[in-house]
Formats: C-alpha cells, sequence, structure tokens
C-alpha cells in the first residue's frame, strides 16, 4: 500500500466504511470514465468513432455517462470533435442534483478547467444564462477551450477572485461551489496528494468565505451545491456547520435524492466537534464502496426573508448585426438557421462575433472574459469551426465516412468519392464538412480528375 493511502488510513481509518475493500481499491488504477456530448453528438456516433475493440458500459450516475474499457488513444477524435468528454464519475454528481434547467441563470463560482460547467450547460440544453468563473487565468483558458469544443454556447467566462465577483445579491437561481480543496479523494489517480490536517483548516476558511459568497448571490428560493474532493471532515461537514451557524434561519441543509453509488450520509461527530443533526443530509462517497475516487457533497436552500430588497439589475449583451456577418452565413447557407434561440453578440476583447444563448441575462457590471461560441472570424471573413455542429448540412457539404473523420480532424488530406461531394458547380471552394448528418468543421474542396481531394481546415488545437 502507498504512503498516502497509508496517510489516510491512519488519520480516518475510524470513519472509513471497509478498510480492506478501502485497501485494495486504492491500489487498483481508478476506472475510465467520461460522457458522451449531447449538445453533438449521439452514443452510436461515438462508437463507431472509436476502435471495435473499445467497450462503452453504462455509467451508474447519468444517462450520458459510460465507463471506457479499451485504448484511451482511440478515444482521441470524439475528443476532439466534442462528442466525448472524459470526466471521474463521482465528479460528474454536482451538476446532476442541483440539476440546472433550460432558462435558469446559474454560477459557477469555481469553474475551471469545465467539466462540471459543460454538464451544467448540457442540462440547461444550452439555454438560460451561465456564468462560469475561475481566479486562475490558466485554468480559465483550458475551460475556455473545453466549452467550445463540446459546443457550448450559454455561458460567459469570469476571471475573479470568488470574494471579488461584483455584489449581485439575490441574482442567481443555482450556484455551483466545487471548492478549491485538499483533494485527498484523488489519491489514486494522483499520488503526491498529501493528507495534512494544517492544510484543510486553512482550506476550510476560504471554502467558508466562497460558500458564504455563493448564498449572497443566489435568490432567495434557490439553491448553492457544495463539494470537494477530499475526506477532510474539517473542509466538509465543518464548513457546513459554520455555515448553518453563521446564516442561522436563512439556509436551510437540502436532503439529497438517492444515488445509483453507495453513499454515506455526512458525519456526526469529528476530533471533539459534534455537528448538527441536519448534516446526515450530506453525502459521503468513498472509494472502496464504489470503485470511485472520493467525493463530498451538500445542497442549501436559501429561504426568503419575506423582506424586500431592490432587484439587481439584469442586462442582455448587445447583439450585433453586421452585414459581413450576414455575407458570410449566408456564403455556408447557414443565413436560415433558426437563431431565434441564438444572439449575436462582440467579443469582449476583439472584432470577432460569437453566438451566445438569447435568453443569456447578466447582472450589471460584470467584466467578462469571454462569451459563448465564436461564430465569425473577422480576419478570414469565415464562419468559425466552433458553430459548424449548429449550421444545417446545406450545399455545398461532403460527406466523410468514420474513418475519414479521423484524418479529418487530424489535418490529413482526404481523397472522396463523387458520391460524397455535394455541389452544385465544381469549383474549388469552401465547403461544410459532415458526417453523420451533422456539421464536423471547414474544408476546402479540389477536384482532381474524376475524384475530389479535401483540404481540412479542422483547427490546429
Ligand atoms: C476543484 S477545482 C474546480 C473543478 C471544476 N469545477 C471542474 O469540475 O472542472 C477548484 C477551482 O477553484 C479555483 N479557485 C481557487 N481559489 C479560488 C477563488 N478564490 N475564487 C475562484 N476560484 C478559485 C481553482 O483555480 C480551481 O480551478
Amino acid at each position: 500500500v502507498n504512503r498516502v493511502t497509508e496517510q489516510i488510513i491512519q488519520r480516518y481509518g475510524d470513519i472509513i466504511p471497509d478498510l480492506t475493500q478501502f485497501r485494495q481499491t486504492m491500489q487498483r488504477p481508478l476506472a475510465k470514465t467520461g460522457w458522451v456530448n449531447p449538445l453533438k453528438a449521439e452514443l452510436t456516433v461515438v462508437r463507431d468513432l472509436l476502435t471495435p475493440s473499445v467497450s462503452l458500459l453504462p455509467g451508474k450516475v447519468w444517462s450520458s455517462a459510460y465507463r471506457y474499457e479499451g485504448d484511451v488513444e482511440t478515444a482521441q477524435t470524439p475528443v476532439k470533435l466534442g462528442y466525448w468528454h472524459w470526466q471521474e464519475e463521482v465528479s460528474m454528481l454536482p451538476p446532476l442534483l442541483l440539476d440546472p434547467q433550460p432558462g435558469e441563470r446559474v454560477l459557477d463560482l469555481c469553474a475551471a478547467p469545465g467539466n462540471k460547467t459543460a454538464q451544467c450547460a448540457v442540462l440547461m440544453r444550452n439555454q438560460g444564462t451561465l456564468v462560469a468563473n475561475d481566479i486562475n487565468y490558466h485554468r480559465i483558458k483550458a475551460l475556455g477551450k473545453n466549452l467550445k469544443r463540446l459546443g457550448v454556447v450559454n455561458t460567459c467566462l469570469t476571471q475573479y477572485h470568488g470574494l471579488r465577483l461584483p455584489q449581485a445579491s439575490d441574482f442567481f437561481d443555482k450556484v455551483m461551489v466545487d471548492a478549491p480543496c485538499s483533494c485527498e479523494g484523488t489519491a489514486r489517480k494522483n499520488r503526491h496528494i498529501q493528507v495534512n490536517p494544517q492544510l484543510s483548516r486553512q482550506k476550510a476558511q476560504l471554502q467558508v468565505q466562497l460558500l458564504s459568497k455563493a448564498l449572497t448571490l443566489c435568490k432567495p428560493g434557490g439553491q448553492v451545491i457544495y463539494s470537494t474532493c477530499t475526506f477532510a471532515p474539517e473542509e466538509n461537514e465543518g464548513v457546513i456547520q459554520t455555515m448553518l451557524d453563521k446564516f442561522a434561519g436563512e439556509v436551510q441543509l437540502l436532503p439529497l435524492p438517492s444515488i445509483s453509488l453507495v453513499t454515506t450520509p455526512g458525519l456526526a461527530q469529528w476530533d471533539g466537534q459534534h455537528f448538527d443533526r441536519q448534516l446526515a443530509r450530506c453525502m459521503r462517497i468513498w472509494p472502496g464502496e464504489n470503485d470511485t475516487g472520493g467525493f463530498f457533497i451538500a445542497l442549501l436552500s436559501k429561504q426568503s426573508s419575506g423582506a424586500q430588497t431592490a432587484p439587481v439589475e439584469a442586462v442582455s449583451l448587445p447583439a450585433v448585426d453586421s452585414s459581413e456577418l450576414r455575407a458570410a452565413l449566408s456564403t455556408m447557407a447557414a443565413s436560415s438557421l433558426d437563431f431565434k434561440s441564438y444572439r449575436f453578440v462582440q467579443s469582449p476583447q476583439g472584432h470577432d462575433i460569437y453566438l451566445s444563448a438569447a435568453s443569456q441575462t447578466l447582472p450589471c457590471g460584470l467584466q467578462l472574459d469571454a462569451v459563448g461560441l465564436r461564430c465569425y472570424k473577422q480576419n478570414s471573413g469565415n464562419i468559425a469551426t466552433d458553430v459548424c455542429h449548429l449550421l444545417p448540412v446545406r450545399e455545398p457539404y461532403v460527406i466523410l465516412t468514420s474513418a475519414q473523420v479521423r484524418d479529418y480532424v487530424n489535418r490529413l488530406a482526404v481523397c472522396l468519392d463523387n458520391e460524397q461531394v455535394r455541389l452544385t458547380t465544381y469549383d474549388r471552394r469552401l465547403v461544410l464538412v459532415t458526417h453523420a448528418g451533422k456539421g464536423l468543421g471547414l474544408g476546402l474542396l479540389d477536384r482532381e480528375g474524376e475524384a475530389y481531394r479535401l483540404m481540412s481546415l479542422f483547427p490546429k488545437k
């Protein structure tokens, strides 16, 4: 048994449900899990893009989730297309339990690299308002790339210390606090984890502050979900107890629905501290019982105080309607897109035009890092690949086989038969590249005698 497992057993031996099972599980590698992205693809298409030796077995917590058995290299094509997203199974739980709805206003306070933000977007069917915030610039960049790859349009990215987000009291219907923590529950994949009570006490201070801020931003009657991937009671039950004391009468701990994993209730006591009986409503997930990582979840509801507060001003991003954009849209037959549920907006940084959810409204004064999906690139005058999955499949377009899709996403030239090409004229031209009835991106088509050659314009990264 490795060093970190021994440290965990030493500190938490009395509260681990089955020590023998725990020890054995911690020595095994973590199962490979992920989800098929309903915003872009179906299971059958993902299966076709993988080699036949790969099995996708239904996951336990979500209908889109699967356990992946086989060579992970072959998942590269569906990953690059945003059809498949790797994520640890327990980490999928907070959005599922928060259950954000299309049209709601949702804040993900500690969002990067965006696994749970993306799940929220899926559950919200890419509508409503999803603000994804993180303090860390590099992690925000990774978050932006993930959301772009997965085809998420209803999100705005912000980079704030969570405590410094503009005071928009009572604005959000739901807030997620997937807190920075000591990460002890990830020890199966990260052997550098330390069990350090001093560190846990430090983390707990920030966690209490972030959760307090989340409650302020949430509207009365709204919900805040708190999660960590650590076993440390200081960062889990200890934090929730502090919130119940601090917001007595204003905050309630909600019972969580039962799920298809073995869970244990929040602790009644730790290290001499007795917790409120409500704390049993929290959820602990131990690796041994489920062959997963470790996790802790609590769902809080903010009570209506009855007092009238002035509503926070909600603003929509100003829509743009440029002639260039309209011309570019018509080159790809995209002008006939049903854009009722989308809005074209100017990028916060540059001149490119982005597609965002029409129903998106933001609290006044929020400084945005990025918005929605890039739709139009001003410098090339073209539609951006990011929105190709939303375009109707109309001429000019080409149809690729599964094997050709792999070459296309790897930016290799693809030779096509006549039947794969849908053109009215034979000019060298920009085409929509499709597979299984969906746009994948763009390509340049050249005729070579009786055959065609497609140059891939799939983005380099
Ligand atoms: C557990 S990770 C979040 C994982 C993410 N929710 C996901 O599912 O992909 C915690 C995140 O909190 C961020 N963070 C740390 N301190 C913060 C703060 N003061 N305000 C906002 N975010 C913070 C970290 O940069 C880190 O990305």
